[in-house]
């Protein structure tokens, strides 16, 4: 499998390259669109065809690549089915396996940050990845106080579904504030502050309901946008228009 780990650093976003190298087809789990030019890059020295964008789940803190990329490419976009925009060409399931040529990527339904979530478990033959979203996160995990989230289902869904992975499963995050790149099962049940060393539920939804976080800055345009797979509202405050403003050749 081709692999590449890629960063958006305004809104800490990792987006994931999966390629096949047989059929030389692709997929980028999270594409964020201000950064849409390099993914077309990417795919270019890798020698790949986009296949398919694969969101996680409706973000709140950026707008997607998905609708940008499909404009450009011709590729399709899938989304988790619960809560699938209209825009979606494939609406996953839970337990299905999504094939990019030789590539099996499983959904997996995780709701908890959102009510809709999917996290993606793709086992290349020698390794088992887990793309986690915001579902569980390095030492953290995704906030449950916007949009449709519910501590009780986060925490049920991080350890009904994943930490049921084996245990050297690689976690890749949807998010890292803080320069780290991927994680462990393993390292996560042990050690994970919110979840990690046994836990209860209890205990973690008194520790998510006391976080206090600040109100996310993208929201307003960003939940609506993606809702049209990345489309820019015409309300998008001048300071992140950038990204919608270039217009396309093809
Ligand atoms: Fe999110």
């Amino acid at each position: 499998m081709i692999f590449r780990q890629l960063f958006e650093p305004d809104s800490s976003t990792y987006t994931y390259l999966l390629g096949c190298r047989r059929t030389r087809q692709a997929v980028l789990i999270d594409p964020v669109l201000d950064t849409v030019h390099r993914d077309l890059e990417v795919l270019r020295e890798e020698q790949l065809t986009l296949a398919c964008t694969l969101d996680t789940h409706i973000h709140a803190d950026h707008l997607s690549g998905a609708a940008k990329l499909k404009a450009i490419t011709g590729c399709c976009i899938a989304y988790p089915e619960p809560e699938a925009p209209e825009c979606a060409d494939v609406r996953l399931r839970d337990g299905q396996v999504f094939d990019v040529g030789d590539v099996p990527i499983e959904a997996v339904f995780a709701p908890g940050h959102t009510s809709h979530h999917f996290c993606y478990v793709v086992d290349d033959g020698t390794h088992k990845l887990a793309f986690t979203g915001d579902v569980l996160l390095i030492d953290a995990c995704g906030r449950t106080d916007f949009q449709s989230g519910d501590a009780a289902a986060l925490y049920k869904s991080i350890h009904e579904r994943l930490f049921t992975l084996p245990d050297e499963t690689l976690v890749y995050p949807g998010h890292d504030y803080e320069g780290r790149f991927v994680s462990s099962i393993a390292q996560e049940k042990k050690r994970n502050p919110r979840l990690g060393g046994g836990k209860t539920l209890d205990e973690f939804v008194a520790l998510m309901n006391a976080l206090d976080l600040p109100y996310p800055r993208k929201i307003d345009f960003a939940v609506p946008g993606n809702r049209q797979c990345g489309q820019c509202p015409p309300d998008v405050p001048e300071q992140y228009r950038a990204p919608c403003d270039t217009h396309e050749q093809g």
